[in-house]
């Protein structure tokens, strides 16, 4: 039966009850994780558990496997690094599950921030060998200051690593999340032999299947045979299980979802080992999405009409096309292909009419959607990360805050003759903020300056300029480290004064002092005292 959006705006319509009952089922995350950590590799055997795709190598695209939406640029390629993000949607039990991908690259951290804008919750995954690592670390602490509940999976346990309380305390001890194992391995890493059940005692055997299959089998094996079996191992075990219980380290989801607590699972993306309970405990735990607050901090009701936020823009998705796409997390309301909205930056009207979801290689059109899920706009040429799409009722969300670059080029056409292409190079890779643009008129037009928070953000504007645009450019990197955030008037101020200089923003026309290094910004702040230079959010 269709529903009318004039339904939906009926409060305690058939609509609203539709939307409340689909939201709750939506469970919408991403995994974070240091690069080899096994982000890839977990992200297919959460598909493959799914059953969503037949074989493995279907999503990701990395040296020797089949390789689709997160390898769609060459240079992805070559460097065995996922630059994008691709967004994978899949039914699980009674629920929807949404899977953000994150690149994994530090250069690209602004890309994660804005995914991360986007979901309920995060599956921190560590290597078993390696526990927190920096970009773990950074990373958490996004979540953190967005309140992103966190689920940790230790992986890799089926090689030798480190013992499992030895990386619960690093947990607990480096960033002050409170670990809450749901699950216990028996045998240590490298001689793993299964998973306890914590609040069950239920011990679940893997073995590895014959004839070199990395994937195990499962099987519940009964206390007293295991016991029997592996005498050692299980009474370590009950002894590690019996200090959990004394330590008090049960469940506590108030703990869990105010991001002060996280529920930790053992396993093996490689084997697919607890990957299915990883898949239940987002299901049972993780929460779904909730109203989202707008920039006035008021909260949009689920069942309000239909609302969203852009969070990411990416072009050249499908080859063949050079086509754009503007995802969309839905917050509020039932989505429905052709519907249109109201593009709350501009108060112009967008037209839904090209609604997908992207899978791997595959693009389905999307009827519908609900809160949490994710639609893919294509050619959505006005649309930029942090842009906030609603119909009827009027609503703006907080935009997503730039970073503070650290690294800074000139850019310029390498043949005049392409200027054309070159221009409109820069305004896209800019609107898709695949890096930040500045300019000022002393530069002029022909010379903007690229603003990155980390260097490869570079290699992917040159590379895009080149191959999408054709028009190859010239970089010259700039002296400068530093970017503070000043008022207009700084440009005339700090006009003359060396190793400074002031620009234009083009994304959000704020303007950015950019200086060699801090001894000189606080030299000049000394000599401007009243004048205000404000941080950015810090990407590196
Ligand atoms: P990433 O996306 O986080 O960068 O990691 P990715 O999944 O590519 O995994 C990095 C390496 O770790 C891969 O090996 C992968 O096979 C391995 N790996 C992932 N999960 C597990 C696990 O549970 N157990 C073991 N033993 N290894 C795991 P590689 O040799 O670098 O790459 P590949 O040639 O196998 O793709």
């Amino acid at each position: 039966m269709s529903t009318t959006e004039s339904d939906a705006r009926q409060p305690g319509s058939a609509t609203d009850a539709r939307v409340v009952g689909e939201t709750a089922r939506r469970r919408t995350f991403a995994v974070i994780s240091h690069p080899d950590a096994g982000k890839s590799t977990l992200t297919e055997a959460l598909a493959l558990h799914a059953e969503v795709i037949d074989s493995a190598g279907a999503v990701h695209g990395k040296s020797g496997r089949k390789g689709v939406t997160s390898d769609w640029m060459e240079m992805e390629r070559a460097r065995g690094i996922s630059v994008s993000s691709a967004v994978l949607q899949f039914a699980y039990r009674d629920c929807v599950i949404n899977l953000l991908d994150t690149p994994g690259h530090g250069d690209f951290s602004e890309d994660t921030y804005r995914v991360l804008a986007a979901v309920d919750a995060a599956v921190m995954l560590l290597d078993a060998a390696k526990g927190l690592e920096p970009q773990t670390l950074k990373l958490f602490d996004v979540c953190r200051s967005r309140g992103v509940p966190i689920v940790t999976f230790v992986n890799k346990w089926d090689r030798p690593g480190r013992e499992a309380l030895e990386l619960l305390d690093e947990v607990e001890q480096t960033i002050g999340l409170r670990p809450m194992p749901l699950t216990w391995p028996l045998g240590i890493a490298g001689q793993f032999k299964g998973l306890i059940e914590r609040t069950t005692g239920e011990y679940t055997a893997f073995t590895r299947a014959a004839g070199g299959a990395t994937k195990a089998t499962a099987h519940v094996v009964d206390a007293e045979t295991i016991a029997a079996q592996e005498p050692e191992y299980w009474q370590n075990a009950q002894d590690e299980l019996g200090l959990l219980d004394e330590i008090g380290a049960g469940f506590d989801e108030e703990g869990f979802r105010s991001g002060k607590a996280t529920p930790v699972l053992f396993g093996s993306a490689l084997s697919n080992i607890g990957v299915a309970r990883l898949l239940d405990s987002l299901v049972d735990l993780a929460p779904p999405p909730a109203p989202r607050p707008d920039v006035k901090g008021d909260d949009r009701p689920l069942e309000a009409p239909t609302s969203g936020l852009i969070f990411k823009v990416q072009a050249g998705m499908d080859k063949a096309h050079r086509d754009r796409m503007a995802f969309l997390r839905i917050c509020s309301g039932r989505f429905e292909r052709g519907m249109v909205l109201t593009h709350a930056a501009t108060g112009k009207p967008f037209a839904t009419k090209y609604a997908q979801s992207v899978f791997g290689a595959e693009r389905k059109t999307v009827e519908e959607a609900f809160p949490g899920d994710i639609v893919g706009l294509v050619n959505a040429t006005a649309l930029r990360p942090g842009d906030t799409l609603y119909a009827a009722d009027p609503v703006e969300f907080p935009s997503i805050p730039a970073f503070a670059p650290e690294h800074f080029a000139v850019i310029r056409a390498k043949d005049a003759g392409k200027y054309k292409q070159f221009r409109k190079g820069i305004e896209q890779l800019g609107n898709e903020a695949v890096i930040q643009i500045l300019r000022s008129d002393l530069r002029g037009d022909q010379a903007p300056v690229l603003a990155a928070v980390g260097p490869l953000q570079f290699d992917v504007v040159t590379t895009r300029l080149e191959t999408e645009f054709n028009a190859p450019v010239t970089l010259d990197r700039l002296p400068y480290q530093i970017a503070r955030l000043v008022d207009p008037e700084a440009v005339e101020a700090l006009a003359g004064q060396s190793e400074c200089e002031v620009l234009r923003r083009a994304s959000d026309g704020e303007h950015l002092a950019l200086f060699t290094n801090k001894w000189r910004m606080d030299i000049i702040q000394r000599k401007f005292p009243d004048m205000r230079f404000e941080a950015m959010p810090a990407g590196s």
